[in-house]
């Protein structure tokens, strides 16, 4: 996968609980076609909005594009069924589409689901939604027609030991700035802290 140029002031960290707030935010901040994009189907505002306030606390690993320190994307990494495979998904503001926060988001993921053992990630969307296409194939994704939907399937390589020493330097940065922005260091959640992930 080619290496996502972000623009500057943009940043991708993984989401702890205390990102809730900001994750409710974006998912309301999501236009009715978004959402349907997003869901696969009409759901409201307030629905939305529910899904994202158990986000980050639900299974799987919750990754965040900010730009300018406000929260504009979210990736999610869940547990699909057999163990070595997981599902993504991605909502990135309105505004801020077209700049790469999809792709450094999918970058990351695809990190995080390497190095936690996963050698498959499936991704479903709509077959009209062509940001989605393409940043599904710029993954590396195979896309195929199941249905009604685009089922893209991603194939991993196994980890490497320079794959898990860069999530493990990306975990480090990761706590160090999620502690600068929204916590006193003393209340660092000892659950939070970077590990590799488990699925
Ligand atoms: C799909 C989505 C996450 C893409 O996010 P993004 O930040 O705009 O993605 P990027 O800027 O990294 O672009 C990714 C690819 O999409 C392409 N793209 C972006 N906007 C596009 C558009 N309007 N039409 C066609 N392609 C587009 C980019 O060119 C890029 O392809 P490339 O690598 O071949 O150049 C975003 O559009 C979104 O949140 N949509 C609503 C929710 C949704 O549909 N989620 C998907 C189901 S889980």
């Amino acid at each position: 996968m080619p290496d996502t140029q972000l623009p500057a002031g943009t940043q991708i960290r993984r989401l702890w609980s205390t990102d809730r707030d900001a994750v409710v935010t974006l998912f309301r901040g999501l236009d009715p076609q978004s959402r349907f994009d997003r869901f696969m189907g009409a759901v409201s505002e307030a629905a939305a909005a529910t899904y994202a306030a158990r986000a980050v606390s639900a299974e799987g690993l919750v990754f965040g594009a900010f730009a300018e320190g406000t929260l504009r994307g979210v990736g999610e990494l869940r547990p699909a069924g057999a163990a070595a495979e997981a599902e993504i998904a991605f909502a990135v503001a309105p505004g801020h589409r077209g700049r790469g926060l999809g792709a450094a988001l999918g970058a990351r993921l695809t990190q995080a689901a390497r190095n936690g053992g996963k050698s498959r990630l499936h991704l479903r969307c709509l077959p009209g939604n062509r940001p989605m296409r393409a940043l599904a194939r710029r993954l590396g994704a195979e896309l195929r027609l199941d249905s009604r939907e685009i089922h893209a399937v991603l194939a991993l390589s196994p980890p490497t030991l320079f794959s898990l020493w860069r999530e493990g330097m990306d975990g480090v940065f990761d706590a160090a700035v999620a502690a600068s922005t929204t916590w006193p260091i003393v209340n660092l959640p000892i659950m939070d802290l970077p590990i590799l992930p488990a699925l």
